[in-house]
């Protein structure tokens, strides 16, 4: 739920979440209507035609032609006028304009990665520019995942192997969430980040900031940050260890021996992550982290040597 939604929804973020609601509301308020149609008869009928002694048999009903054609047409207009609408709000839903700002979104257990067309890449935080619509390009490292931003009213499937995409227009700059809603294993609740809409300016800002080359220790910051499902950086505890301190000190594994956090240690547990299981632990780490660039994988070694 948003910060500033009624109970029911949150405030539409986009230029087409108030279409989406509209429609909704329409369907939810014909039903509404027609539930309570029916449950006020039925209540009446029961009470009219309540049987009141054991000789009592009712009169034969005679079918009313005008009361059949009202429920007949009615509905089926009321039906149609859903299906239009619908169809209509559907195909602007899933027709990109054109020009769209397309940003590629790559899903793993249990982290998303936005990438740029100029270079920039993030992960908790989807940058997009306010007044613009932007798509995204979708796909999975691994499991079946689902991206939804509630206030945007956008919600797909993403899928390993296949693109999938969603598009928007953000209105008005500022942040909404974004959930996983396909359940994808043990942190899917965990799989959360946020859409940061801000002005043009601030966005290309933002772009240009990002795709400077960083010290190996920033970037691996900003790459740690598909990390933090599991792994704190403060000493609490988690899924995984906790990444404070750990540098330099001896592991003991579950295997019973004990290994010396160095840097061949971080990186194998980073690539191949069931090779040493710290005690304590499940071996649950999903293996997907060996795609990332050396850049990226030296960047997140050089950043977790300096949490002490
Ligand atoms: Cu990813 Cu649930």
């Amino acid at each position: 739920m948003g910060d500033n939604g009624s109970v029911w929804l949150p405030d539409p973020g986009t230029t087409l979440a108030g279409e989406v609601d509209s429609l909704f509301w329409f369907v939810f308020w014909v039903s509404t209507v027609i539930f309570a149609m029916v449950v006020l008869a039925k209540v009446y009928f029961m009470v009219k035609y309540k049987r009141t002694s054991e000789s009592d048999v009712p009169e034969p009903v005679e079918e009313s032609k005008a009361l059949e054609a009202i429920w007949i047409v009615v509905p089926t207009i009321l039906v149609l006028i859903v299906f239009t609408w619908g169809f209509d709000v559907f195909v602007k839903l899933y027709s990109a304009p054109p020009d769209s700002y397309e940003i590629n979104v790559r899903a793993q257990q249990w982290s998303w990665e936005f990438s740029y067309n100029e270079g920039a890449t993030s992960y908790t935080e989807l940058y997009v520019p306010v007044g613009r619509p932007v798509k995204l390009n979708m796909t999975s490292a691994d499991v079946l995942h689902s991206f939804f931003v509630p206030a945007f009213r956008v919600k797909h499937d993403v899928i390993p192997n296949r693109y999938t995409s969603v598009w928007f227009q953000a209105e008005e700059a500022g942040e909404y969430t974004i959930h996983c809603t396909e359940y994808c294993g043990t942190q899917h609740s965990g799989m959360n980040a946020t859409v940061v809409a801000v002005s043009e300016e601030d966005f290309a800002a933002w772009i240009a900031e990002q795709s400077q080359d960083l010290p190996p220790a920033i970037l691996g910051q900003q790459v740690f940050a598909q990390c933090q499902a599991c792994h704190s950086v403060d000493g609490s505890a988690g899924i995984g260890p906790t990444m404070q301190g750990l540098y330099g000190t001896e592991r003991p594994l579950t295997d019973g021996s004990i290994v010396l956090a160095d840097d061949d240690y971080l990186l194998e547990s980073i690539i191949n992550p069931m090779a040493k299981i710290a005690e304590g632990y499940q071996p649950i780490m999903p293996a997907g982290f060996s795609a990332l660039s050396q850049k990226q994988l030296d960047g997140l070694v050089a950043y977790i040597k300096t949490l002490e």
